[in-house]
């Protein structure tokens, strides 16, 4: 069933925005896009999620409503996404029913499936890991043998948090992992060589629709089994690199013609050299540390930029800003524990999504905190990260949702 949708209520002459999907992405750009006289509906399968918290959802049963519903709102500005997980051809309808999409299909369709994208970034010059797309287990050996032990197997798309991912040491594992990804099951794989990093960098960038970019400090993230644990603002690298880095990032989203905020995901390796990971097609986790840390926060940027209005600057008003993911340890009740405890800790910004369950893995909020040095930013972060647990399971009220 369809809930009704606030908007109808609603006399502000704001600029409308609908967002395809109603996560934790979505709640903080409705957060930014109401401080602005904006008004946003977010459209999801599940009205237990945590943009409702925030602005109204509209719930569908599925994503191939998401057309009609729009359009049954009668002035709507912009629609934007939170997640690249709505179908390219829903993309192209929105389009072809007159709305604004943006970032629009013809750029989603060169980044939902990561070997679009690679191909996209090779293309243009970019520097990304050898990579293929492989049909067969006897693939998977020929590319081995080409570039070594171990390849990264990756589901080209649907993959988030490294749940699309298998490190392969050997071809004696490329038979569970093709199992679990999907292959057997006719779900599209491909491989990439291992790239032997030092480091992992990350650059939000913002481009408007005539091609103004702002690209945000490069910063440092730090992954555990393939998920964001934590991102230290700014990267402790070279000025040279940081440039570099920069110059990539702006290039690899001038390749796809994106409007909007975009992610993009580096490796720096051993010799000095910076590989392109991937590029996400919305705001991102690795940049939750502007809200706080940077004059202009990405999810403001993004809002700037879909509705063409002028962009903020991306500078940090700190020295230094850290960011920790508070990670679900065990399957429970989203209540978080020890929320006194860390919003005592002087200095630490914490943001707790709203979800009512919790999972090993998932996202539940985040900590940021400023400091002088990235060190002491990051303890700061960290000590009130600490102080948090979430599937405690002893308030019954909320196991209960
Ligand atoms: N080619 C590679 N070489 C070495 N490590 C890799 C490679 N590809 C991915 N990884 C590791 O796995 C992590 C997750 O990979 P990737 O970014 O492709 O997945 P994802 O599921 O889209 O992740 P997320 O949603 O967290 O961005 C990377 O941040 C990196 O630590
Ligand atoms: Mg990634």
């Amino acid at each position: 069933m369809v809930k009704s949708c606030a908007w109808g209520q609603l006399a502000s002459p704001g600029p409308r925005l609908a967002v395809l999907g109603g996560g934790q992405l979505a709640k903080m750009l409705a957060q930014a896009a109401a401080r602005l006289g904006c008004q946003v509906v977010a459209l999801e399968k599940n009205l237990d999620c945590p943009a409702a918290l925030v602005c109204p959802v509209q719930v569908l049963t599925d994503w191939e409503q998401t057309v009609g519903a729009i359009t049954s709102w009668g002035r709507v500005d912009v629609v934007t996404l939170e997640n690249e997980f709505v179908a390219d051809s829903i993309l192209a309808d929105l389009e072809a029913s007159g709305l604004q999409v943006r970032p629009g299909a013809a750029t989603l369709r060169r980044i939902r499936d990561k070997f679009v994208q690679k191909t996209t970034l090779a293309q243009a010059g970019l520097p990304v890991p050898a990579f293929a797309a492989v049909q067969t287990l006897e693939e998977i050996a020929v590319h081995a043998r080409e570039w070594g032990w171990p390849l990264v197997l990756k589901a080209r798309c649907h993959g988030y948090d490294g749940k699309g991912n298998a490190t392969l040491r050997s071809l004696d594992e490329a038979g569970s992992a093709w199992a679990r990804l999907g292959g057997s099951a006719g779900r599209s794989l491909y491989v990439e060589a291992f790239c032997r990093f030092d480091r992992e960098l990350a650059v939000m960038v913002t481009r408007e629709r005539d091609g103004n970019i702002v690209t945000y400090p490069v910063v440092e993230t730090v992954q555990t089994n393939h998920v964001c644990h934590h991102v230290v603002a700014p990267a402790r690298i070279s000025a040279t690199l940081a440039q570099q880095a920069a110059e990539l990032a702006r290039a690899a989203i001038e390749s796809v013609q994106g409007v909007g905020t975009f992610g993009v995901e580096l490796f720096l390796d051993p010799e000095g050299r910076l590989w392109i990971n991937e590029l996400a097609p919305r705001v991102h986790n690795t940049g939750h540390y502007t809200i706080e840390a940077c004059e202009c926060s990405q999810f403001e940027n993004h809002v700037r930029a879909v509705l063409g209005w002028p962009l903020g600057s991306p500078h940090m008003v700190a020295p230094a800003a850290a960011m920790v993911n508070l990670l679900g340890q065990r399957s429970g009740s989203g209540h978080a524990h020890g929320l006194e405890k860390a919003l005592a800790i002087p200095g630490a910004h914490v943001h707790i999504y709203g979800k009512s369950r919790c999972a090993p893995g998932r996202k539940m909020g985040h900590v940021t905190a400023l400091g002088t040095t990235p060190e002491e930013a990051l303890s700061r972060a960290e000590a009130a990260a600490r102080c948090i647990e979430f599937g405690l399971n002893t308030d019954t009220e909320t196991d209960q949702q």
